[in-house]
């Protein structure tokens, strides 16, 4: 399998959609378009939860649920091995969006002591870890590691998005990551957001992507050819706003963005580290939704960023 390509090609009427986004991106490309009929979020919701509730052959190509934790090494800023090796018994990490939670098993092996040398006397019987997802992918293998392990070492919860969790449920952790999961693919982002830094630990690291987005340097183009970015946030006042510069305008955290291009489509990558309680996320109104492998999302800022944001100092 590459874990590194997925697609996200809408899962019926890409095409006309994708070309009406395309012809608007011309010459206009920093704005979003003026509303002109009220969007039908309703059946993107609909075919994007046939996404996650499908099995066997139905499951889209682009659709991968089983990538490794060196996937994930290999995907987020290198700080996460490091955040994760660091993690001791009594630490908890939770991944959003887990799939098979096959990253999860991964951490629990003697291989990955092995390849990890320098943390394991602090780490000791290692942490407890969650996979959360919508829709239940354990397999066998997920069964057969969480019978061997001590109770509740690690568990998996589904049935619901992120945000439809409390933290009396979740409790808090010390790393959060995402992998094409929640964060790629909530139709509410700044929810999604402020739930992440919520389940946060103060001095806790959250690990997240996003695919083929305007990077924070602004040089690079959208993968697909007459594409818009899969994801983009306007402000209030219409002009095109980084993500990056959303992640960072969030108050009480640290936070860096980093593009990788050896991912196709690329990845930017964001590493945010909560530094107080006070987390303020900027609320944005979901202006687009397409269903997909990850979606088609845009937002708008409900009052205006200002250009430098809160100029967070980088996630150490
Ligand atoms: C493409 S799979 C990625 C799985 C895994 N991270 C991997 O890389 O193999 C997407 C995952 O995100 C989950 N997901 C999508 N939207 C979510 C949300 N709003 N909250 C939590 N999980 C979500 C899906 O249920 C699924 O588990």
């Amino acid at each position: 399998m590459n874990n590194s390509t997925t697609t996200h090609m809408g899962w019926s009427g890409l095409l006309c959609v994708h070309a009406l986004w395309a012809g608007m991106a011309f010459g206009q490309s920093t704005a979003v378009p003026a509303a002109t009929a009220a969007p039908d979020f309703g059946a993107e919701m609909i075919r994007q939860e046939s996404i996650f509730r499908s099995t066997g052959t139905e499951v889209p190509a682009g659709y991968s649920i089983d990538r490794t934790l060196e996937d994930y090494t290999r995907g987020l800023t290198a700080s996460f091995d490091r955040s994760l090796a660091a993690l001791g018994p009594k630490d908890r990490w939770l991944d959003v969006g887990a799939g098979a939670g096959q990253a999860i098993l991964d951490y629990y092996t003697v291989s990955y002591d092995l390849a990890h040398p320098q943390g394991r006397e602090s780490r000791g019987r290692k942490a407890s870890a969650v996979a959360l997802s919508i829709e239940d992918r354990r397999t066998k293998t997920w069964h057969e590691t969480s019978a061997r392990l001590d109770p509740n070492q690690i568990q998996y919860v589904f049935g619901k998005p992120l945000r439809d969790y409390s933290r009396e449920e979740m409790g808090k952790f010390r790393l959060i990551t995402d992998l094409l999961g929640g964060f790629s693919y909530t139709d509410n982002l700044s929810r999604y957001m402020e739930k992440v830094l919520d389940f946060l630990e103060i001095g806790g690291n959250f690990y997240g992507v996003l695919q083929d987005v305007g990077a924070e340097a602004g040089t690079n183009k959208p993968f697909y050819p007459n594409a818009r970015f899969l994801t983009e946030i306007f402000n209030a006042d219409s002009s095109s706003v980084k993500i990056c510069a959303w992640v960072k305008s969030i108050a009480c955290v640290t936070a860096t963005c980093e593009f990788k291009t050896d991912w196709k489509p690329p990845l930017e990558v964001y590493h945010i580290r909560k530094e107080c309680d006070a987390v303020k996320v900027p609320e944005l109104t979901r202006v687009h939704y397409e269903a997909g492998t990850p979606p088609e999302r845009r937002f708008q800022l409900k009052q205006l960023l200002a250009p430098a944001g809160n100029g967070s100092a980088p996630a150490r």
